[in-house]
């Protein structure tokens, strides 16, 4: 059976460069055979450190200092390594509330109690975060504030420019720390890239972390942790794998050695055509019954149904018709049955997302209970 297959984001197998990263292993291993041979520590591979730094430095326009960053496992091991630096079972963090599934799990697996601020078109409703943080009290003062500012997974929404300073002055006056993981920050389409918090502040709190699996592959395992010298070491004394995989550091170092803007910039265009074949099906073939995000960024379109959508249905119906995407449930911090799902759109061939949308809208017409008109008008209202 054909398969129709948005539940995991990935990147697109038909642009990965090949010829690229073969020559950059190539000279990367001619090079530096010598230094495969001891084992990388802390911080990892030099030369990558001081791309990826200059990457940040370039699009934030703030210095930064790759011995500040330290290569980690994919951006997933900095944001495991950071919960377990900061917290203890029983405490309380903040997020927002539909996250990265990955982070959920980590989080409950260490017993962290996630409490959630609400989402619209603008990420994280900050003007919520204050009550909260007041309901909360200093018993359950937050370890730190986990938040996707950029692209972010699942709903797309990038942070408001006003949001992202008020969510920083509210940190800074509790003494917060913010975990601010930029995991899609240059799967870029359209417009200016939002800034990243760090890049907007003295505030010495900020743990941000981004990654190589977005921009090129997520099985290059290679993401980083930046952060001011004290949370960096705190971070990095639970690190006792002896750093991490050096080759595949030195082959993307290589490859990137003139930067990382032209070849990311290359693949992003192919990546914004699905984007694009996924919000204009969807609409065209469900309308009227569902609204979608429409992101300037990153590997997801997050679609709201009619609450109406039998979901036990809908999973069976679209199963059977090859059809998979990501229920909203994975992402909602308590698991709740919210009536959204995320469709991932980096990976699939172009054709299946044209054949795949009328599929899903087909689903979802079939898993209604009733023909009543949604009871909503945008993603979040
Ligand atoms: C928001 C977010 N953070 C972190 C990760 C982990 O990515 P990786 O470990 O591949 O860098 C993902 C992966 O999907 C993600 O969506």
């Amino acid at each position: 059976m054909r398969r129709f297959d948005f539940a995991v984001g990935r990147t697109n197998p038909e642009t990965f460069p090949v010829d690229r990263v073969q020559r950059a292993a190539k000279t990367a291993i001619a090079n530096e055979y010598a230094e495969l041979t001891e084992y990388p520590g802390k911080l990892g591979h030099p030369g990558l450190r001081a791309v990826m730094a200059r990457r940040e430095s370039q699009r934030e326009g703030v210095e930064v200092d790759p011995d500040a960053l330290a290569l980690m496992n994919g951006s997933m091991q900095a944001v495991t390594l950071t919960a377990e630096a900061l917290t203890r079972p029983g405490d309380t963090v903040i997020c927002e509330e539909v996250t990265y599934s990955g982070t959920i799990g980590a989080y409950r697996t260490l017993g962290i109690d996630m409490v959630g601020v609400g989402v619209d078109e603008d990420g994280m409703r900050v003007e919520l975060l204050e009550e909260t943080l007041d309901g909360l009290g200093e018993a359950r003062k937050p370890k730190f504030i986990y938040a996707l500012t950029t692209y972010q997974n699942p709903t797309g929404t990038n942070l408001s420019l006003e949001r992202r300073h008020r969510l920083i002055d509210i940190a800074r006056a509790r003494d917060i720390p913010i975990i601010e993981d930029n995991c899609y920050g240059d799967v870029h389409y359209d417009g200016d890239k939002p800034p990243a918090l760090y890049g907007l502040t003295d505030y010495e709190n900020i743990i941000y972390m981004c990654s190589l699996s977005k921009i090129l592959a997520p099985g290059m395992r290679l993401g980083y942790l930046y952060a001011k010298p004290r949370l960096l070491e705190t971070i990095l004394a639970r690190r006792h794998d002896a750093g991490g995989n050096y080759l595949a550091a030195a082959v993307v170092a290589e490859l990137y050695r003139d930067g990382v803007w032209s070849l990311t910039e290359e693949l992003n265009e192919s990546l914004k055509v699905k984007k694009n074949l996924v919000v204009d099906g969807l609409a065209d073939a469900a309308g009227d019954i569902c609204a979608s995000s429409n992101p300037s960024g990153g590997l997801f379109v997050w679609v709201r149904f009619p609450d109406d959508v039998d979901q036990a249905k809908l999973a069976r119906l679209s199963a059977e018709r090859g059809f998979f995407y990501a229920s909203g449930a994975n992402f909602h911090i308590d698991g709740e049955q919210v009536p959204y799902l995320r469709l991932a759109f980096g990976h699939v061939p172009d054709d299946d997302i044209r054949d795949g949308m009328p599929i899903l809208a087909q689903c979802l017409r079939e898993a209604r209970t009733s023909n009543e008109a949604p009871a909503f008008t945008g993603l979040f209202d």
